[in-house]
């Protein structure tokens, strides 16, 4: 499965990463950066050290847009995601070059080289994906399928009481990705609120090998910020979970494919997605043909699965 990932790590983007590197079947050929917990040169700097920790350091990175579409980059997450955007933690630089173009001229020159055969992760704000689509009026028809974490459905936001933060970043990206006519399937906070490591996660990578217990030491961070939401040691596994549901190891038990508006609008909605769920009640949920494929819940808990793909790293 050839993979373009874009993101912003971010500490569960650096879990998402590591879990894609561990399963046999993705090929990962490209990371983008963008900007959302972390502006978009240090989330290239961060994913470029990933990758070389993880092993992988002839992976190429592309620096993605710092700023969104029509908002400039705000400062990211520190109170979520540290202030490095992965925890404090300071791993050993990265040598290779970023790539010669941006995320979305990338994005663009992979789809072209491999028609139909491109799926495409998106984990962080959708900016670079819709700049790419504006690159290239083309690219849903060079895609085989997008998939996205980032919305709320019938779940509280988390950047604001409406908005998850991936699509509070940039909604007016998420708008263009969300109409583009491509296969988009979105892992909102509705499923990935529900997957979750807990301490005994924890405390097994901080007792695995270097990379393992680089990935514990971020995810102190992230529980420390968690420990307000679960009120206890404990993270939400966003991310991860988007690239498992992506490679298929998630297996999704409710899902509907529905009209999804995003509201661009300056309000306290800015960033939320509607999603038209009026047909959820009947026998079958509803499967309108040119709607986003929405993920509520899988069909088994994550957490095992992605612990032992990370611990195989
Ligand atoms: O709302 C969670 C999402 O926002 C995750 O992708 C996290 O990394 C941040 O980007
Ligand atoms: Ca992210």
């Amino acid at each position: 499965m050839l993979v373009y990932l874009d993101c912003d790590p971010g500490i569960d983007d650096a879990l998402a990463l590591g879990y894609l590197l561990a399963h046999p079947e993705v090929e990962l050929a490209l990371v983008g950066s963008v900007s959302g917990n972390t502006d978009a040169a240090t989330a290239a700097e961060n994913a470029r050290d990933l990758l070389a920790l993880f092993g992988r350091p002839q992976i190429p990175v592309a620096v993605g847009s710092t700023d969104f579409l029509t908002r400039p980059y705000h400062g990211g997450a520190p109170h979520v995601h540290g202030g490095n955007g992965i925890g404090g933690v300071q791993l050993v630089r990265g040598t290779a070059p970023f790539a010669a173009g941006s995320a979305a001229e990338e994005l663009v020159r992979l789809a072209r080289s491999r028609p139909g055969e491109l799926h495409v992760l998106a984990i962080g704000p959708l900016t670079n994906i819709a700049l790419a689509l504006q690159l290239d009026q083309e690219l849903p028809s060079l895609v085989a399928q997008v998939v996205i974490m980032g919305g709320a459905a019938l779940a509280p936001g988390n950047s604001t009481a409406a908005a998850e933060a991936n699509i509070h970043n940039d909604p007016e990206a998420a708008a263009a990705v969300f109409a583009a006519g491509w296969d988009v399937t979105v892992v909102p906070l509705d499923a990935t609120m529900l997957q979750r490591f807990e301490q005994s996660d924890l405390d097994a990578l901080l007792a695995g090998g270097p990379r393992q217990q680089a990935l514990g030491r971020m995810l102190g961070t992230y529980y420390d910020y968690y420990q307000q939401h679960f009120g206890r040691p404990s993270s939400a596994l966003h991310d991860p979970l988007a690239a498992a549901v992506l490679t298929g190891e998630a297996v999704v038990s409710r899902d509907a494919r529905v009209p999804v508006e995003v509201d661009t609008g300056d309000g306290p909605g800015r960033g939320q997605t509607i999603a038209d769920l009026r047909g959820r009640y009947r026998p079958v949920p509803p499967q309108h043909p040119d709607g986003v494929r929405i993920v509520f819940d899988i069909a088994e808990p994550f957490a095992p699965q992605l612990l032992a793909r990370l611990l195989s790293l």
